[in-house]
């Protein structure tokens, strides 16, 4: 057996040499040493997590506690590390008690065959539309579950909705009745059920794009005979052009740009920048690379999301603001796990 590079109080054996080899292994050895070192580790955090899950009792701060482990697991042993922990992670069997909250199930069975579909979107919601999901778990799933979609995550993906709606009603307010608002992934566009500009027919037009018919169907039914608009189309029908689908006061994408890679996310911002009216405003969401759910996301609910910084959201809006773009601005939201980035072209 491989002797570990490091004894489990993370102090003793530690060398300038020991910490970049651990959180840059060269070999397959010295990676094979910090991954078995990586597992111990969370051997022990487990343990104790399900002694607390195993008690009636504050499950919800066993839940808090296990993914704030797992945070800070990810980032002590780095990116190598990680990605070969995290499906031993998936194969233990505390999985399948974690996964008996219905948002992790959901997450890890992936029924859409993707990841980050909008009924998944949906649990952090607490829509109705998942209620009979809910309603079948077993009561453990359910404590899990109570704190899984208040994790810091959710909490930001709940605002990030919120924000939606009021850019979108705050560019009704400003434009008028001639409003024409572009959602690029819209999903289930959960957000247009509390805009007011909708509700009281102070848009022109809301169009709503998404990839997934099952979202597109869902947004048919709920939203006919309002202003709202779906669309079946994709990011890259876009960037095809293929999508002839005219220009826009706002145009935003959440939910998205944490599956695209740099090249594809400059693209598509500078496509949707040339979709804009004169004094159109084009906004997009990330998860933050502070984001403090990623280890759980990523072992137990096989959630993968590209994470950004500021200087990572700031080297995209930059790369796509051009001598008509008037203002951009990177900025977080209220927990900081959620960041987004702005851009209004010229009156
Ligand atoms: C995480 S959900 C976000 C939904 C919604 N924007 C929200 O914030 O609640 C992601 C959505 O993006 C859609 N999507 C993913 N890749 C896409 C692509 N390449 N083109 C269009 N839609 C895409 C999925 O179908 C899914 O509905």
């Amino acid at each position: 057996m491989a002797k570990p590079a490091f004894s489990l109080d993370g102090r003793s054996l530690i060398t300038p040499q020991s910490v970049s080899e651990h959180l840059n292994p060269q070999t397959d050895a010295q990676l094979a040493d910090v991954v078995q070192t990586a597992a111990a580790e969370f051997a022990i955090i487990i343990n104790v997590a399900m002694q607390r899950l195993s008690s009636t009792q504050n499950r919800a701060d066993a839940v808090k506690w296990l993914i704030a482990q797992l945070h800070d697991v990810r980032l002590k042993y780095g990116p190598a590390a990680w990605q070969k922990l995290a499906p031993i992670i998936r194969a233990h069997s505390s999985a399948e008690i974690l996964q008996q909250c219905p948002f992790t199930k959901w997450s890890f069975e992936k029924p859409r065959g993707y990841s980050g579909d909008a009924t998944l979107i949906d649990f952090i919601y607490q829509h109705p539309a998942i209620a009979e999901e809910v309603a079948k778990t077993t009561p453990l799933g359910r404590d899990i579950f109570g704190y899984t979609i208040n994790a810091p995550g959710p909490v930001a993906v709940r605002e990030r909705r919120d924000i939606l709606t009021e850019f979108v009603d705050d560019t009704a307010a400003r434009v008028g009745p001639d409003t024409e608002v572009l959602a690029i992934a819209a999903g289930h566009l959960r957000e247009a059920e509390s805009s007011a500009a909708l509700r009281e027919n102070r848009l022109k037009r809301w169009l709503a794009l998404d990839q997934d018919p099952l979202s597109i169907g869902s947004i048919v039914t709920q939203f006919r005979g309002t202003r709202v608009e779906p669309i079946d189309g994709s990011v890259r029908g876009l960037l095809a052009r293929k999508h002839q689908v005219g220009s826009f006061d706002l145009i935003y994408a959440a939910g998205l740009y944490d599956y695209l890679s740099d090249k594809v996310a400059i693209r598509l911002t500078q496509v949707c920048m040339e979709m804009l009216k004169p004094g159109g405003t084009f906004l997009f969401a990330n998860f933050s690379d502070e984001m403090a759910d990623d280890g759980y996301m990523e072992s137990y609910m096989n959630w993968e999301l590209l994470q950004r910084s500021e200087a990572d959201m700031w080297r995209i809006t930059n790369s796509c603001a051009t001598a008509d773009t008037v203002e951009t601005a990177v900025w977080y939201g209220g927990n900081r796990n959620i960041i987004y980035s702005t851009l209004r072209k010229r009156a």
